[in-house]
């Protein structure tokens, strides 16, 4: 990932420091414990004013939000965050929320810059290779390589000397089903939407086969997951999506609560990693590059007197380093990574830490502020499991130990916050997303292009195509490096962003906020199979609620098929394709296309 940007690290008293790091920031947030969280709360109607690039359909269902936004039991229940009403911010008030006090709920969403056009990544690509006229031989690729040009694909260049015309031609059409690779994409929650707990939902399966092309228009739909969950290897993770799902999911479509945390590796040697079973997240964090990791079992072995109720099991004996002498080791911070499985011995030796002087056992500070950072994975209060009713999470946890400092010092805990809705997972996911697309997209046009036609292409420097009139990703917030498209003779493409993030969740809290928050381009989706209930009213309110994930994707390709189609036809010429009069077309085409720009070609008298 690129994009270096200061990391600011807050310790336990809120001390900050500045240190480098990469894009994904946690983000930092005072606590109480009032009333940590009401899930649920009766919200004024929003206004919904049209915005750049809606499609008639998304306009039209903007006039259907406005007539439906009360009705609880109406499956669009209006949209973003209507949860305005000014935070609390005192603990001691009530309504103080604990786990709303990093001022997420005021962030605006990204609004789109340019139109995005609907029309699938493949034949945006398609009309690009088709109207640049590009032609290749060995040398202008690697030139072009060396020369670090970018292409961008879509809108047709200005030479009208085109290899293959025709394909940029639309015949009006009353279904699109070729296969293709859609310019819109999905993000999936787990708990609660994929699986609960041991048990896989049975809908899920199905769902993303449809993604995955088998759906009546034949359309790919490049998809990721972004859990608030951990406490394993990404890769550990994908296996056991692709066992459960019978598809083939990779490392690379998986971003998990502590995923981001990887850009601390260069900010602390000696960290305290929290949580999970046994020691599985020492062995993460050591696979994401750092250097010393301790667990709270180390410590117990060093001293079992730290934790009066807990014996080691020989088990965990086993997982345990023996060599280390804690009151000699300054713990730099503390990393919850994944749910305890040990509250009361997580929590003990948290805040020996917190309110300890630099992180050495034992010791103790008077003024409470020199104790190391903590950083969550992420603040989910409840969670679905295989259990009827949702069970405690990391969020509580994160009450607990604030109740606890707050007891012991008067002080508020300050704590840095990975996972979803914060905004540093979703610059992360984006990314994530980017690059998964451009697979996605590489591996649809390699299967379609026969060998030798990769050999024969020619690029021409001068006359670039153009991928449609939107912005390319290059244009994102911090001005990221573009994502490129390495294909048919080392051509590089920037791509586009996508038209539509579908992003399906069971938590309104963690997932729709997530989605609502950030980028108006993401649709955010409420499945009712984890811990909403239906008929409750979301305080975050998705664009969509619906039983379960298999519904929301039939409803996102019937919503995208709709968009493309009105683009397709928008452009395309109504006769048949086969007809004498769609093949005239196609002549004048290729005749314009083979005519030098400075002639008139030849059906022009
Ligand atoms: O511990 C993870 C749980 O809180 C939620 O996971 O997949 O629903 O984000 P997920
Ligand atoms: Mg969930």
């Amino acid at each position: 990932m690129s994009g270096k940007s200061d990391i600011t690290t807050k310790n336990s008293a809120g001390v900050s420091s500045a240190v480098g790091g990469s894009g994904a920031t946690g983000t930092t947030g005072t606590v109480n414990t009032n009333n940590p969280t009401n899930m649920f709360s009766k919200e004024p109607p929003i206004n919904t004013s049209d915005k750049v690039g809606d499609s008639k359909i998304e306009k039209k269902e903007k006039e259907e939000e406005k007539k439906t936004v009360h009705s609880s039991s109406s499956n669009d229940v209006g949209e973003g965050n209507t949860n305005k009403s000014t935070p609390v911010i005192d603990p001691s008030q009530p309504g103080y929320s604990y786990l709303n006090n990093d001022g997420i709920d005021s962030l605006q969403p990204l609004a789109r810059k340019k139109q995005v056009s609907n029309l699938s990544l493949s034949d945006q690509w398609n009309s690009s290779v088709a109207l640049s006229g590009m032609n290749s031989t060995k040398s202008s690729s690697t030139n072009l390589k060396n020369s670090g040009s970018r292409v961008s694909f879509g809108a047709g260049s200005s030479n009208r000397s085109s290899r293959r015309p025709s394909l940029s031609m639309r015949f009006k059409k009353n279904i699109i089903d070729h296969e293709r690779v859609a310019s819109y994409a999905f993000a999936f929650d787990i708990d609660g939407v994929i699986v609960r707990g041991p048990d896989t939902i049975p809908e899920a399966k199905e769902a993303l086969k449809m993604l995955n092309g088998q759906n009546k228009y034949n359309i790919k739909v490049p998809y990721i997951f972004v859990t608030n969950g951990g406490g394993r290897p990404e890769e550990a993770r994908a296996k056991d999506l692709s066992q459960r799902l019978g598809i083939e999911v990779t490392p690379e479509q998986i971003i998990q609560g502590h995923t981001p945390m990887k850009d601390l590796i260069d900010v602390y040697k000696n960290v305290l990693v929290v949580g999970g079973v046994g020691d599985a997240c020492r062995k993460v964090a050591i696979d994401y590059g750092f250097k010393n990791v301790y667990i709270p079992l180390d410590i117990m072995y060093w001293n079992p007197s730290v934790a009066p109720y807990h014996t080691l099991t020989e088990e965990e004996k086993k997982v345990v380093r023996k060599d280390v002498d804690f009151s000699k080791i300054s713990i730099d911070a503390i990393l919850v990574f994944a749910d305890s499985r040990d509250w009361a011995t997580d929590q003990q030796i948290i805040l020996d830490l917190l309110l300890s002087k630099k992180g050495v056992m034992g010791t103790r500070s008077e003024t409470f502020d020199e104790g190391p950072g903590l950083y969550f994975a992420h603040s989910d209060f409840v969670w679905a499991t295989n259990y009827k009713l949702s069970r405690y999470g990391m969020g509580a946890l994160q009450v607990s130990i604030a109740a606890l400092y707050r007891e012991h010092t008067g002080k508020e805990l300050v704590v840095t916050r990975f996972g979803k809705p914060q905004r540093g997972t979703f610059k992360y996911a984006n990314k994530v997303l980017s690059a998964w697309r451009k697979d996605v997209l590489e591996d649809h046009v390699e299967k379609l292009t026969p060998e030798n036609e990769e050999e024969e292409l020619e690029i021409d420097p001068k006359n670039r195509p153009v991928f449609g009139a939107s912005d390319s990703e290059s244009e994102d917030e911090d001005g990221d490096e573009a994502l490129t498209v390495q294909k048919l003779s080392q051509l590089t493409l920037d791509l586009p962003p996508a038209s539509t993030v579908y992003f399906v969740g069971d938590t309104p809290e963690s997932d729709i906020r997530f989605a609502n928050s950030h980028d108006e381009s993401w649709h955010s989706i409420l499945v009712k199979t984890g811990v909403y209930k239906d008929g409750a009213i979301p305080k975050y309110k998705p664009k969509h609620i619906c039983e379960n994930v298999l519904e929301a994707v039939k409803y996102a390709i019937e919503r995208e098929h709709k968009k493309e189609l009105e683009e397709w036809n928008s452009g395309a010429i109504d006769v048949a394709p086969g007809s004498q009069e769609g093949q005239s077309h196609v002549n004048r085409l290729e005749t314009i296309a083979a005519t030098p720009a400075n002639e008139k070609p030849s059906f022009i008298v």
